[in-house]
């Protein structure tokens, strides 16, 4: 009776065993029949209403049972765990005969580019490098650069202001005097200010944030051929040794005279064609000898000393070298366009 009991229970064992996926499956399978209260212990208790000399063989058998179950349960856990891993290792199988997976390499934005290259050519030929405040004083920004107040000319530059007195600047111009000013009186300079500046405009070709590069020498002797031999060489280095360079009458309250210069159409060469307005020149700079008023407004002497100074725009420069006719992709990230650089 008691083995038949004994035999039952280790085939059921098997069959669920073999029925179980998980392993929390062959648990239960352990506790049901071999736990406290389950049923091959509860078999172990019918011993003691068999006559005694039963009792130890049938004992022995139970104790048998009890260690093939155990013994299956072992190896079923053992496969299921085997089972798994081949699963894993199927899922993160390498093909090592896949091609490999190119690394995606990052590169300069073509602002930045275009303003290492202007850099690059200025610190040959002896600029040193200064970066300004963006947040400036009206007074670095329009005062000291004999801007009077309420002077039209300050319509040109609208800007944001912060309070009455601190704006965002419009221009890098005002390293103009931060630069005197933090020299010895007529002590001679040679620096180029790259950096942001803010303006109230937004179209394909203004930017409410924009770059520019502003570049001033101060010395004895300084003249106004010194300026234009110093930009042709520097326009050349940037668009080309066959670029024209043509210089024209301008105003800037801080340059005395002031001029605008314009290169030959990149794209056309100078025969005229959309992007120059069928001129056959692009406008690229504004530039001029230093006023005497800004010598002197900021500690130097006009009849000592005489300088020069430039600003342009590292956008505008970028999209005629590169061929780019809205300034607006500069800002937007989009990958097809940054990655043509
Ligand atoms: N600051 C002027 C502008 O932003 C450019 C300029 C700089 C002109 C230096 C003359 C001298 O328009």
């Amino acid at each position: 009776m008691i083995n038949d009991k004994i035999e039952a229970i280790k085939a059921a064992v098997q069959v669920q065993l073999q029925q179980s996926g998980v392993v929390r499956d062959v648990q239960d399978i352990r506790v049901k029949y071999l736990g406290k209260k389950g049923e091959l212990t509860s078999v172990m208790k019918e011993l003691k209403d068999l006559p005694p000399e039963e009792r130890p063989q049938v004992g022995q058998l139970v104790n048998a049972a009890r260690g093939v179950i155990e013994e299956a349960v072992k190896e079923k856990l053992e496969e299921l765990k085997s089972q798994a891993m081949a699963a894993k290792i199927e899922a993160e199988k390498i093909d090592i005969t896949l091609p490999g997976r190119r690394p995606n390499v990052g590169h300069d934005h073509p602002l930045h580019r275009t303003r290492r290259l202007m850099e690059q050519a200025f610190l040959r030929m002896g600029f040193s490098l200064v970066e300004g405040p963006e947040i400036e004083e009206d007074y670095y920004n329009f005062q000291c650069l004999n801007f009077p107040d309420d002077h039209p000319a300050r319509d040109m530059q609208d800007s944001m202001y912060i309070t009455e007195k601190i704006l965002l600047r419009t221009h890098t111009s005002p390293m103009q005097a931060r630069i005197l000013q933090a020299h010895e009186p007529n002590e001679p300079v040679k620096m180029i200010v790259p950096g942001k500046v803010y303006r109230w405009d937004y179209d394909a070709t203004h930017s409410p944030v924009f770059h520019q590069m502003e570049g001033l020498i101060v010395d004895e002797h300084i003249r106004f051929s010194d300026l234009k031999g110093l930009l042709e060489n520097f326009l050349k280095e940037i668009f080309g040794p066959r670029t024209k360079v043509r210089f024209r009458a301008s105003f800037f309250p801080f340059t005395e005279p002031s001029a605008e210069v314009d290169i030959s159409c990149v794209m056309c060469g100078g025969e005229g064609c959309r992007v120059c307005s069928h001129t056959g020149w692009l406008e690229i700079l504004g530039c001029g000898m230093v006023h005497p008023n800004v010598l002197r407004l900021n500690g130097y002497d006009p009849d000592k000393v005489s300088g020069f100074a430039f600003g342009m725009g590292v956008e505008r420069i970028a999209m005629l070298k590169y061929g780019i006719d809205d300034l607006r992709l500069f800002y937007e990230d989009d990958m097809r366009f940054l990655n043509q650089f």
